[in-house]
């Protein structure tokens, strides 16, 4: 299960991704927002992680105007690992090596078309563990200080 969150900036863009997933039959929770009225991307990204938290979901999409200001929110969450993408490499990467739990896309900095790639990508692609393994627990090891 994939719990997608947005705030007004990246509504379009949550809406363009979610008709993908439905076509591809993936699996989601949409925690909002539902339109264009200005919301702020922390109580957002808060409620799309405690999804994450909860264990309802196990990963999660994220939008804002930029993709940062979201994902600046989501990483003060214990738990989440949430990568701010706008390139295919990085969406792959950050799954493989930082086993990142939430991407975060922006709705005024990429398509819907690359968006929905991205997604795809991220959601597709296993951590790969071994040595990343061991680095991803020192970032676990920093947020338990
Ligand atoms: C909202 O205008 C905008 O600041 C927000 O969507 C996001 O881009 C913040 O990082």
């Amino acid at each position: 299960m994939i719990v997608l969150a947005a705030d007004h900036g990246g509504f379009h863009l949550k809406e363009e991704v979610k008709k993908h997933l439905e076509a591809k039959g993936v699996e989601f929770v949409d925690v909002g927002t539902f339109s264009t009225d200005s919301i702020d991307y922390p109580d957002i990204a808060k409620k799309g992680c405690e999804k994450i938290t909860s264990g309802e979901c196990e990963k999660g999409l994220f939008f804002c105007g930029t993709g940062v200001g979201i994902s600046i929110a989501a990483n003060k969450v214990k738990g989440i690992r949430a990568c701010c993408c706008s390139d295919h490499f990085s969406a792959k990467y950050t799954r493989l090596h930082n086993d990142a739990n939430v991407l975060c896309l922006g709705g005024r900095v990429v398509g819907a078309g690359v968006a929905c790639e991205l997604a795809d990508l991220f959601l597709e692609t296993e951590f790969e563990g071994g040595r990343h393994a061991t680095r991803v627990g020192k970032i676990m090891a920093i947020e338990a200080e």
